[in-house]
Order: structure tokens, then C-alpha cells, then sequence
């Protein structure tokens, strides 16, 4: 059955949020590849081929439902951070606000009962959790360790352990 219209609205717009997290991971690898950071670059290149395989999962998904996918434009990421700390706490926004928006959509689409959706979105519910998890994993390390000297290179050691 075709998408609902409104549904369709929503799952566009979240693939399209996807690959905006995919190209703001790619560009954190670069940053943090620049600083010889290579256990992040290492994790968030990962993570951005994680982010374009969800892109297209939705991408692939709106066409089964008989809906043309829509790319738009997607803005240009930030290129500078102050340090490891504060890249961290905006990929843990990031999930955070991926998984609320998921959670949004997944709410939609039970009030219009359309089940289909509703359980093609539960494996972002399942990957939202774990990857949600893995951010706060990350910056609780990153509190204990600190940002000064050596605790860089021990955070870089373990953000490389994790990808
Ligand atoms: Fe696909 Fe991490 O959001």
C-alpha cells in the first residue's frame, strides 16, 4: 500500500537528517584525523558509513511504499572543535535527537495504524538504543579521563577499542 502522505513527510525528512549525520561524522573523522586523533577518525568514519546505510534503508523503504525518496540539501557540517569533549557531546546530542526523532514518527505511524512502518522503524528504535548507549559510554569516559595531557591519547585508545 502507498505511503500516507504525512508519513511519507516524516521518513523523507529523517533520511535526509541520516545523511546530514553521515556527512557531520565524515567531517569530525577528518578533524579528528587532522589532530592525529586515528582511534575517533577511526570510529566516526565508521559511523558515517553506519548513517548512509540507514539513509538508505529509509531510502530504499519510501520506494517499496511507492513513494519517490527526496534528497535536499544538506548544510555544510562544522569543521572546527574545540577539543575531543565537545565532538563527543554533539554526537551524543545527535543520536539523542535522532532517537527522539525516530520515536516521533514510530508514534505517528501507530496512531494511523499503519503497522508496516511501525515495524520497519523498530529496528531504528533497536539501533537508536544501542548507539545512543555507545555516545554515553563515550563522554562518561571522557569525564573520568579528562582532556588534559596523556587522557587524550587514553580517550583516543578507547574510542578506537569501540569502532
Ligand atoms: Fe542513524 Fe545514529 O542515527
Amino acid at each position: 500500500m502507498r505511503l500516507d502522505k504525512k508519513v511519507y513527510d516524516l521518513l523523507n525528512k529523517q533520511m535526509n537528517r541520516e545523511f546530514q549525520a553521515s556527512n557531520t561524522y565524515l567531517q569530525m573523522g577528518a578533524w579528528a584525523e587532522d589532530q592525529d586523533l586515528t582511534g575517533c577518525a577511526k570510529f566516526l568514519y565508521k559511523h558515517a558509513e553506519e548513517e548512509k546505510e540507514h539513509m538508505r534503508k529509509i531510502f530504499d523503504y519510501i520506494l517499496e511504499r511507492s513513494r519517490q525518496p527526496k534528497l535536499g540539501e544538506i548544510p555544510s557540517p562544522k569543521t572546527n572543535y574545540k577539543d575531543v569533549k565537545e565532538l563527543f557531546d554533539i554526537v551524543y546530542k545527535e543520536e539523542k535527537d535522532v532517537t527522539d526523532s525516530i520515536h516521533k514518527i514510530t508514534h505517528e505511524v501507530w496512531e494511523q495504524k499503519d503497522l508496516t512502518t511501525f515495524s520497519f522503524l523498530q529496528w531504528f528504535i533497536d539501533e537508536q538504543r544501542e548507539e545512543e548507549a555507545l555516545a554515553v559510554e563515550i563522554v562518561g569516559k571522557i569525564k573520568i579521563i579528562g582532556t588534559q595531557g596523556q587522557g587524550v591519547y587514553m580517550i583516543d585508545e578507547f574510542v578506537g577499542s569501540k569502532a
